[in-house]
């Protein structure tokens, strides 16, 4: 099962992404992620990177094409994948299509989360993750059950993200408006698109999903 998360930025893609991953036996696979890790790096494509995301603009297409061919070619996405970021552009979407195509596979499932933007600066300005293993946290949603410790690993440390500042998330719900909304025709005009209510809280989201892809044929109920 290959599976896209659409939506805005802070609408709860990570946030998801990584529950359907345990459940479901699927990879994800977050375009951001890999950016950020070259951007750590200082590799070549982490400074061409850099600037663009502090900004709050979109990587060109030909280096993000490029970075996830590599990957989703990789033996660990075979059984099947969860793109968190990806596509972002008509050209990237319509590429993803012809990449896949050319080894017999598809995306199965699209699924848009919808999030009134009024709420999404505050969400994104309550992130922060685990600086150890990663694990998000939200200061008014999804605090740790301890204040200041990982529920997952105990560490002590956390960091929040480079392009999380108010001014940084006006910039990038003005790409996502531009750039990447218009891509939802897309994949609604083929059937594959299906809309989840992403203002629930977070254990609701999951449920709609679920249904979601039970409704789309992806999965068969347990
Ligand atoms: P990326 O890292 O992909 O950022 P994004 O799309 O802006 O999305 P976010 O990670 O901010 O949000 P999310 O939807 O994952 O929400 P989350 O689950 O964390 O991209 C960063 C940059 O990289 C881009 O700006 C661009 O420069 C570049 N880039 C990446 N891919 C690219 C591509 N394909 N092409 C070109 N450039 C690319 O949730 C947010 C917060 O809300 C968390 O604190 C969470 O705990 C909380 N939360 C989640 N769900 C709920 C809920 N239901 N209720 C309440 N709180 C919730």
């Amino acid at each position: 099962m290959n599976i896209i998360f659409l939506g805005p930025p802070g609408a709860g893609k990570g946030t998801q992404s990584k529950i359907l991953e345990e459940r479901h036996g699927l990879v994800q696979i977050s375009t951001g992620d890999m950016l950020r890790a070259e951007v750590a790096r200082g590799s070549d494509i982490g400074n061409q990177a850099k600037a663009l995301m502090v900004a709050g603009k979109l990587v060109p297409d030909a280096l993000i094409i490029a970075m996830l061919k590599d990957r989703i070619a990789q033996p660990d996405c075979q059984k099947g994948f969860i793109l968190d970021g990806f596509p972002r552009t008509l050209a990237q979407a319509e590429e993803l299509d012809t990449m896949l195509a050319a080894d017999g596979k598809s995306i199965d499932v699209v699924l848009f989360l919808d999030v009134d933007e009024e709420i999404l600066a505050d969400r994104i300005s309550g992130r922060f993750t685990c600086a150890k293993c990663g694990q998000t946290y939200n200061e008014a949603s999804n605090p740790p059950a301890k204040e200041g410790e990982c529920d997952a690993c105990g560490s002590h440390e956390f960091k929040r993200r480079a392009d999380d500042k108010r001014e940084t998330v006006v910039e990038r719900l003005k790409e996502y408006r531009n750039l990447t909304a218009p891509i939802l025709p897309f994949y609604e005009k083929t059937g594959r698109l299906r809309k989840v209510n992403g203002m629930l809280p977070a254990a609701e989201v999951t449920a709609e999903i679920e249904a979601a892809l039970e409704d789309s044929g992806a999965i068969t109920k347990k």
